[in-house]
């Protein structure tokens, strides 16, 4: 009797410390609180076998409802997981949406440039992919950069030419830092491969600001944001409707802009990946074709050797 009193009590222990623990910490004093029930009991009487196998039982299952509060917990610590979108350009077969990445650099250049560098894009790189010769020459041009030193040993500015990288809007971290309360923007180009679930977190973070929910105060100059990890982030929300104009006329909504600059910032991780399918695909049916040959190749060379029959006539 005494026996299962303790392990419920235990259980009851491990559960209500689930219940309403929001940390992880909290969970593991399970394993303590069970212990300390084993000694109790061991100072009345010698605690039976069956006494053992319960607390034991008990303890297995605080460990597993103490793990599913762990997840929990880590859900705040990591953000919320953002949910996965059918992006066009997903599929083996599939392409980039160009019309999209060219609405995207629309959005980037109008909206994040003004706090994101994206330092290791080049000009040259959108000629052809979303823009034409031209177009990026213009772009470049509405640009100034530092070059230099002239003939006389002093620095100058030029405007942007085609094989100049995407201007920074601060000089250096310090500067950046300094600008946005401590926090740090990061460098966009390779952001999308740079986080976990990468797209869909970087569209979801986009969407994702709303008020805090009752009982969480978020400190100011923060916003509040279930898919930043902490929930807490220094970025304000950017994208609202009709906040660009875009060139192909399509309604400007602040999830539009945000699947449009998600997918300009995909692009910019992964530029080479249209060229790389259609390799593959190439690839794939060479490698085809050549089996073919080579199968058909080896039974032609084989076919003397395997119908051949060797006979040995030894005489004595
Ligand atoms: C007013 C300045 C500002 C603008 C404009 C801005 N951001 Fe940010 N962004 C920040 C700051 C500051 C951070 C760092 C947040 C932090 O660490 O709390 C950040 C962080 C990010 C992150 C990284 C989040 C992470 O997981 O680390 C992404 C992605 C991002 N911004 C995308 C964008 C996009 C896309 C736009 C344009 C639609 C944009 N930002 C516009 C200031 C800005």
């Amino acid at each position: 009797m005494r026996s299962s009193v303790s392990l419920f009590r235990t259980l009851g222990k491990g559960l209500g410390l689930c219940a309403d623990a929001s940390s992880s910490r909290l969970a593991q004093k399970a394993v303590p609180a069970l212990t300390a029930t084993m000694s109790s009991t061991a100072s009345d009487a010698e605690p039976s076998k069956a006494a053992h196998y319960a607390a034991a039982l008990g303890g297995i299952l605080a460990g597993i409802f103490g793990a599913s509060c762990v997840a929990t917990a880590s859900e705040v610590a990591d953000g919320l997981h953002a949910p996965h979108y059918h992006w066009p350009h997903e599929g083996v077969l599939d392409s980039y949406d160009h019309a999209s990445i060219r609405r995207g650099h629309k959005v980037y250049q109008q909206v994040c440039a003004a706090c994101h560098s994206m330092q290791y894009l080049h000009w040259r790189q959108l000629v052809g992919v979303c823009y034409t010769e031209e177009e990026a020459k213009e772009l470049a041009a509405e640009t100034e950069v530092e070059d230099g030193p002239n003939d006389e040993g002093e620095m100058y500015t030029r405007p942007g030419r085609l094989f100049d990288a995407f201007p920074s809007p601060y000089a250096n971290e310090q500067a950046a830092r300094f600008a946005n309360g401590g926090a740090y923007p990061p460098d966009l180009t390779l952001v999308s491969g740079g986080r976990h679930n990468g797209q869909n977190y970087i569209f979801s973070l986009l969407t994702g600001y709303r008020d805090p929910p009752a009982g969480i105060s978020v400190r100011e100059g923060l916003y509040y944001n279930p898919y930043f990890p902490g929930g807490a982030i220094a970025m304000p929300k950017m994208l609202v409707d009709g906040g660009v104009e875009y060139d192909d006329g399509t309604p400007a909504s602040a999830s539009q802009q945000a699947k449009d600059v998600t997918t300009f910032l995909t692009w910019s991780c992964y530029p080479y990946q249209d060229e790389m399918r259609v390799m593959g695909i190439k690839a794939c049916l060479m490698i085809t074709i050549l089996i073919g040959f080579a199968a058909y190749s080896k039974r032609l060379r084989w076919a003397p050797v395997k119908s051949q029959r060797i006979v040995m006539d030894v005489v004595n």
